[in-house]
Formats: C-alpha cells, sequence, structure tokens
C-alpha cells in the first residue's frame, strides 16, 4: 500500500497578464521568436501588492476547499519556492499564519525549478516517518517576475508567476473500504550534480546582500533539460517494471515545448498524454508542476485511478521524478 494519495489540487494565477507583444515593447524581440522557440504565449504577473505568500495561501484555500477538510486538520504544510517573501522567516510559516493552521509544522523547499518534485517527495516520506500527520498541504509558488532582468530579452521572456497547492493524505489514516489502497504516490527519484553555473542568481544573501537577477546559459540548460528529464522518467519506468504505454499522462515542468517536445519524442509518448500550459503560464518554477497538474485535472484530462508522473529539471542542477496513481 501507498504511503500517502492525492486528495485535492489549487492554483492561483494573478489577474495581470503581460503578451509577448508587450515585452516586444520592452525588449528586442517579437511575438514570433517567443513563440516559436518556447511556444509561450503570455506570462502572468503579481501585482505590486501581492507576495509570493498571496499567491501561495490562494492556491492552498483552493485546494483545501476541494478537499474538504478543515485546516486545524493539517498537519504538515510545505512551500517549494525560489522567491519568498522574506529571508525567513519561511514562506511556508507566513502561509501557515495567514490560513491559521495551528496544527502543522511548515517549512520551505529551495530546489529551484525542481522545487514541487522535491517537496512531494519530502511530504511523502514525513508522512511515514510521522504517524501525526493526517493531512499534508503542499505548494509551489513564485513572482518570478521580482528577480528577471527586464532589460536582459534573453531571459525575460521566459518566466510568470503563480502559484499551485495538493493536499496529500496519509494513508494510515485512510478508510480501506471507501479508499483504493493502490491509489498515492508510488516512487520517486531526485538528483542533484552541482553544476551550478549554467543557471544561477547574480546574487544572494551573503555575496551580494540582494536576491539578484536570473542569469542562465539556455543551450546548456536545454541539452541538459532534456538528457535528465528523459533518463529520470526511464529510471522511474525501469524501476516499476513499467513500459512507457502504462503512463496515462505525464506533467513535465513547463519551461519550454521545445524540451518536452523533444523529451516525449525520445520516450516515444503522445503529445495527448502530456499536460502543456507554458503557453498560458510560461516557466513559473516550482509553481509550474501543480499548476498543470490542476489544469489538467480541471480539464478532466486525469482521472481517478489513472497511472501518471511529475517530471522537472531546475537550477543546482536539480531533478527528478514522482509516480502516482491519482
Ligand atoms: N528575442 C529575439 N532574439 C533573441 C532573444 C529574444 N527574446 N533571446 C535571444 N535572442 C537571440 C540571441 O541573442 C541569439 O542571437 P545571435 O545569433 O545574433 O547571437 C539568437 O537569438 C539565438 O540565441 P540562442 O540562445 O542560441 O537561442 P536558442 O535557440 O537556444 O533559444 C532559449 C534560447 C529559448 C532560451 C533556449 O535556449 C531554451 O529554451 N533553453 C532552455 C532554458 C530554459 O528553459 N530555462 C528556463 C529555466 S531552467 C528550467 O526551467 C529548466
Amino acid at each position: 500500500m501507498n504511503k500517502s494519495l492525492i486528495l485535492s489540487t489549487g492554483s492561483y494565477l494573478p489577474k495581470k497578464t503581460l503578451s509577448n507583444d508587450e515585452i516586444a515593447l520592452m525588449v528586442e524581440t517579437s511575438d514570433e521568436w517567443i513563440r516559436q522557440r518556447t511556444g509561450i504565449t503570455q506570462r502572468h504577473i503579481a501585482d505590486e501588492g501581492e507576495l509570493t505568500s498571496d499567491l501561495a495561501v490562494s492556491a492552498a484555500k483552493n485546494a483545501i476547499e476541494k478537499a474538504q477538510i478543515s485546516v486545524d486538520e493539517i498537519g504538515l504544510i510545505i512551500v517549494a519556492t525560489t522567491t519568498p517573501d522574506k529571508t525567513f522567516p519561511s514562506c511556508a510559516t507566513i502561509v501557515q499564519s495567514k490560513l491559521k493552521c495551528k496544527n502543522a509544522f511548515a517549512f520551505d523547499v529551495q530546489a529551484a525549478c525542481s522545487g514541487f518534485i522535491y517537496a512531494v517527495t519530502a511530504a511523502d516520506s514525513l508522512i511515514q516517518a510521522n504517524n501525526r500527520i493526517k493531512y499534508a498541504l503542499v505548494i509551489g509558488a513564485e513572482i518570478m517576475s521580482r528577480i528577471v532582468d527586464w532589460k536582459d530579452r534573453s531571459t525575460c521572456v521566459l518566466f510568470g508567476d503563480g502559484a499551485g497547492a495538493m493536499v496529500i493524505k496519509s494513508a494510515a489514516h485512510c478508510d480501506e473500504t471507501t479508499e483504493n489502497s493502490t491509489r498515492g504516490i508510488i516512487s520517486a527519484n531526485l538528483y542533484s550534480d552541482g553544476n551550478v553555473d549554467v543557471l544561477y542568481t547574480s546574487g544572494g544573501i551573503s555575496s551580494t546582500g540582494d536576491s539578484g537577477k536570473i542569469c542562465m546559459n539556455g543551450r546548456e540548460v536545454f541539452k541538459h533539460a532534456v538528457d535528465k528529464l528523459t533518463a529520470s522518467i526511464e529510471e522511474t519506468l525501469r524501476c516499476n517494471n513499467l513500459k512507457i504505454a502504462d503512463i496515462d499522462w505525464l506533467i513535465p515542468h513547463q519551461a519550454n515545448i521545445r524540451i518536452i517536445e523533444a523529451v516525449v519524442k525520445k520516450l516515444d509518448l503522445p503529445m495527448e498524454k502530456v499536460a502543456n500550459t507554458v503557453d498560458q503560464h510560461a516557466n513559473t518554477s516550482a509553481a509550474s508542476i501543480p499548476l498543470a497538474l490542476d489544469y489538467a485535472i480541471q480539464k478532466s484530462k486525469i482521472k481517478p485511478g489513472s497511472l501518471g508522473l511529475l517530471v522537472a529539471i531546475g537550477a543546482g542542477l536539480t531533478w527528478g521524478s514522482v509516480l502516482l496513481r491519482y
């Protein structure tokens, strides 16, 4: 029996959108270039007064409402983010305060674009280790627009803001007669390789005293992304004695449609099984997977009992995948 299962998902996107044409008024680029190279058509941008914790709370409330649970029943909150409100306290404890989740313990995970995969895996393991946790709230939330250099056309066209959330239930607290024991998180693999020179920010608290802006060797990241995402999925299949045809749906990190297409081609997976929200959301880093997952569930592309994979890569480099039966 799996340790935990997905009870619900939720999401939040800031109201304001920024089209490619609008970016073309700010830097030398074009809608055509951005669409062709990335598949992105627009991104959502947080209002000046909006904080990452605000986005996270809105997504969390959405997921909690669908799960039909009380905030008092949540025992664990993990927020995956690279753009927290403050250096400390963690974004997760600020979310805890805003939601009045008095019975949870809370912390942040920083694994860049792989953050949500790391956070889900951590929640699944903590649920096994701590029988007191009945429900865990796992959130990916980012305001990437605040760490983008809006004068750098090679990076500013790629990112957006948003948040996605998931309520996970401990299998130990499930009623066997009503909840199918084959559902839930089946396995995960996580990696990092210490390659910190291809994707990073120009600053940080102990170096420059500010967050810095995104710097990236796009071509290198592209190659690593295709290779590592493919390898992670293949490992998951191998370790679980599965074939690619057994996978009903794939939610890859939404960085660039060309990366997704290259991975899917290598695996021989039909594109109909693959989520694509990068066109509307752009790259929302740790929020991209829960946003795409919630979108696919809302559109009934993911049915209860179906088998799927979450897979991501981000700065560090960090990467990995989670296999689950919804
Ligand atoms: N508009 C117009 N021209 C541009 C732009 C732009 N926004 N950005 C770069 N160019 C120009 C470059 O200056 C270059 O011009 P030159 O030939 O005169 O020197 C030309 O376009 C080609 O640049 P490349 O960087 O080689 O373009 P490439 O085809 O590699 O596409 C891209 C760039 C889209 C960034 C691609 O490398 C990519 O997607 N890499 C993956 C990076 C990524 O997704 N990062 C997200 C964070 S990491 C993650 O989430 C996994």
